[in-house]
């Protein structure tokens, strides 16, 4: 399957689909049609046979999708058929949060290191695995296989630990710190900021009062 080009839009609205089609398989529906799919996520039925399209299309004319087979395909499109070790650097409130979170595992995240610069936090243990010191951080990387670093320290020590990471060979970084992040392209960043979705519903709200004053005139 060649998805070189396919759009960063179309990559974004996988793991929906894959949520849906998780939530279907579960319930034991095993054949759906886009039209049903499509009022089921409140998305056009053209939508979802593009994004489809991408991929070789997944569905027979008038026969719909097999739900697991479309669920299995778009997991490894998403590379979720394989698993990825990955390491938490900053054990605070957010590296807590996110190594409490079992469904990562399920999903085939598995969390395999914990790391702080904090002496108070090392030995601390956060479901079994104990806080280490980001002294032994490199060797650690490069011993455990490890894909992914979730980044949540502050952005003062973001750039720094980023370079440590490159030398690591790193293959991806999850960055929650807030500041962008200057890493060979061969290195997959994403960037998470809970805060953009926050100030996007506040938008929300102020258009949608806006909108409600504009009516009442
Ligand atoms: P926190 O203060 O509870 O935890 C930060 C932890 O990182 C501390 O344990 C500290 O010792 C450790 N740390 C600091 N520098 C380090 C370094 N260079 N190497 C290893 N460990 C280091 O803070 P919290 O609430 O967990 O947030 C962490 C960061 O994530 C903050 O900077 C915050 O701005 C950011 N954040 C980002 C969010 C997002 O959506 N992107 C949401 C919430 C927080």
């Amino acid at each position: 399957m060649d998805d070189k080009n396919i759009s960063q839009a179309v990559v974004a609205r996988l793991p929906r689909y894959y949520r849906y089609l998780g939530d279907l398989k579960d319930s034991g529906i095993e054949r759906i049609s886009s039209q049903d799919l499509s009022k089921l996520m409140q998305v056009t039925a053209s939508q979802i046979r593009q994004d489809f399209n991408n991929f070789g299309g997944f569905g027979q004319q008038g026969y719909g999708y097999n739900v697991e087979y479309l669920y299995n395909e778009i997991a490894k499109i998403l590379g979720l058929n394989e698993k990825h070790n990955l390491v938490i650097i900053g054990a605070g409130n957010l590296g807590q949060a996110l190594a409490n979170y079992v469904n990562f595992e399920r999903r085939g995240f598995i969390v395999k290191g914990i790391f702080d610069k904090n002496p108070d936090m090392q030995g601390r243990e956060l479901r079994g695995i104990a806080v280490q010191s980001v002294k032994n951080l490199e060797r650690f990387v490069r011993e455990n296989d490890i894909d992914i670093a979730v980044l949540t320290i502050p952005k003062d020590g973001a750039l720094k630990m980023a370079e440590t990471l490159v030398k690591c060979n790193i293959k991806a970084i999850w960055n929650f710190a807030h500041v962008d992040l200057n890493v060979p392209d061969s290195i997959v960043v994403e960037n998470v900021h809970l805060s953009d979705s926050l100030m996007k519903l506040s938008y929300g709200i102020v258009n949608k009062k806006l909108n409600n004053s504009k009516d009442t005139e």
